[in-house]
């Protein structure tokens, strides 16, 4: 028999003792149960198994866009007002109505092609993901660091991120499958003059910008809708990479960004953002150029100001990255009352997507997670079962009822807040037609003319890096693309590539765009 009095911990260690879950004291987290020192292992070892096989399953599904992230808490202060007006005629959401509120958050910011572990320094768009956990259950509000995007239409957003993505063969990012795709999709020409130029590449997290990109809805106590777009400023200020910067700081560091992030936290300088909202009436504004429902463009900040309605300051780390950060689930459907969708055809799709993907993900249960409970909301369901269970809602008077309507002391229906229509009135056939007022170009360009020179250069530079690597009729139709958008860009990529512009000239305007009279007039002019 073996003495097991000098095994294990000494009598003078207080540490707390190792369990399995089953709260198993364990003895040895050393070596197996074996017939003898050297003998067989036995299957009937309860600690053993369950160790490894919950290692065995470790692994989640990591999110299939923004894989790489990292989460923070703290707080929204509202300011009660929408610059220097009430807030009160355009939104009755509670949590920016009373000055000084306070809604806790949870923020996770992302990259997003690169798997898990990629590097924070790519050139990729960050996510900019905000939870607000209010006392009318959650708002998410998913935006990017980049104020447009890629793609107007959700049916393209696999298609756009297959291109980005590794390829299927080699598992390479290649520039030739990303701009094959772009360069036939001119709506993408205003967010790649932001992508590639320094914007492109963030310093970290806490010096960068946030954007809802989509529109959204402010609804107020009459009904009334606004639409709107979210932006988030940082007090810290802006700063970004250049490549060169980037690829400097990779070699040393692939976690960069959420490094900065953790240490801030870690020693009390908390981050800090500005939330500013732009309005316009809902209806689809003839007098502009563009659809106010087209995440490809911007809202000129003078016709429409960005103005201040709170602050967001972020105070605490998480506690498990796992936990927290993996499984932290965000979703453009998670409204609170006064806040709504638009017909944002990008919007409607993605506000399928999310909860779509979290349930393969995450489970169909996702939703008790404590990171991602409508934790200062009562949350009453008849929602019952399925993989994971955590708890059980909280039923009606009966706990026998779980169906609504009922007589017998079940959950009943709320009361809406003021009636249940609101905005204005839509119609139409069904179809499958492109919005009007495409405009692909004229934003694209005057994003090019606002930049510093560097920030120019930077861009060209970057851009010439990349098509040097494509196929040259994907060469010809970018450098076409970009004189349509700005002359000077499109001839100083074109003087890199060795393309003039009059042997672009004569490439036809492509059958999924729509020119406008600048466009054609520019076309003319090409050769
Ligand atoms: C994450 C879909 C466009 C921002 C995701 C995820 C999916 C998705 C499936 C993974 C979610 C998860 O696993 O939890 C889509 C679709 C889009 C779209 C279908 C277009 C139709 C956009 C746009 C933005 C954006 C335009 C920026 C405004 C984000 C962010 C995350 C994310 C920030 C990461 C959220 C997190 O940190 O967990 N998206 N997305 N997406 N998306 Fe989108």
């Amino acid at each position: 028999m073996t003495d097991v009095s000098s095994m294990g911990p000494q009598p003078d260690d207080h540490r707390e003792v190792l369990t399995n879950r089953q709260g198993h004291a364990v003895y040895d987290n050393q070596n197996q149960r074996t017939v003898g020192a050297r003998g067989p292992a036995t299957l009937e070892n309860y600690q053993f198994l369950e160790k490894i096989s919950h290692f065995d399953r470790e692994r989640i599904p990591e999110r299939v866009v923004h894989a790489r992230g990292a989460t923070a808490y703290g707080y929204f202060e509202a300011y009660g007002k929408w610059g220097d007006e009430p807030v009160a005629p355009y939104t009755r959401a509670r949590l920016f109505q009373r000055p000084g509120e306070r809604t806790p958050v949870a923020v996770r910011f992302s990259t997003v092609i690169g798997g898990r572990d990629s590097a924070e320094t790519a050139r990729d768009p960050r996510g900019f993901a905000v939870k607000f956990y209010t006392e009318d259950g959650n708002w998410d509000l998913v935006g990017n660091n980049l104020a447009v995007f890629f793609i107007r239409d959700a049916i393209k957003f696999p298609d756009v991120i297959h291109a980005l993505k590794p390829d299927p063969v080699t598992f390479r990012q290649e520039p030739n499958r990303i701009f094959d795709f772009m360069s036939q999709t001119p709506e993408s020409m205003h967010m790649l003059v932001n992508l590639f130029s320094p914007r492109g590449i963030p310093a970290d997290y806490r010096h960068m910008q946030g954007f809802g990109v989509n529109t959204y809805k402010w609804v107020n106590e009459r009904g009334d809708t606004q639409l709107v777009k979210y932006h988030w400023m940082p007090r810290q200020g802006v700063r970004s990479m250049t490549a060169s910067d980037a690829a400097a700081l990779q070699a040393n560091d692939l976690g960069h960004a959420t490094k900065d992030l953790h240490e801030a936290i870690e020693r009390g300088d908390f981050p800090e953002w500005e939330l500013l909202v732009q309005m316009m009436s809902d209806d689809d504004h003839p007098e502009l150029d563009f659809d106010p429902l087209d995440d490809t463009k911007v809202w000129p900040e003078e016709r429409f100001p960005a103005r201040p309605v709170g602050r967001m300051v972020l105070d605490r780390n998480v506690a498990d990255n796992f936990a927290e950060n993996e499984q932290i689930s965000f979703g453009t459907g998670v409204l609170v009352d006064g806040l709504d969708f638009s017909d944002d055809k990008m919007l409607v799709g993605r506000t399928f997507s999310y909860s779509d993907t979290q349930r393969y993900r995450v489970g169909p249960n996702y939703l008790q997670l404590p990171v991602n409970q409508a934790k200062n909301a009562a949350v009453r369901t008849n929602q019952r079962d399925g993989q994971m269970v955590y708890s059980v809602d909280r039923a009606g008077e009966n706990p026998h009822v779980n169906y609504e309507p009922s007589i017998t002391g079940g959950l009943r229906e709320a009361q809406y807040p003021t009636h249940d229509e609101q905005g204005p009135t839509i119609s139409g056939r069904v179809t499958r037609r492109r919005i009007e007022r495409t405009n692909d170009y004229v934003q694209a360009g005057q994003r090019y003319l606002m930049m510093h020179d560097w920030e120019r250069d930077d861009l060209v530079h970057n851009l010439i890096t990349m098509l040097s690597q494509c196929d040259r009729p994907i060469r010809e139709r970018m450098v076409w693309h970009l004189l349509l958008a700005e002359n000077d860009l499109g001839l100083r990529v074109g003087e890199g590539l060795g393309i003039a512009p009059d042997q672009v000239a004569g490439l036809k305007p492509l059958a999924s765009q729509d020119l406008t009279d600048e466009d054609r007039a520019r076309l003319a002019n090409l050769g």
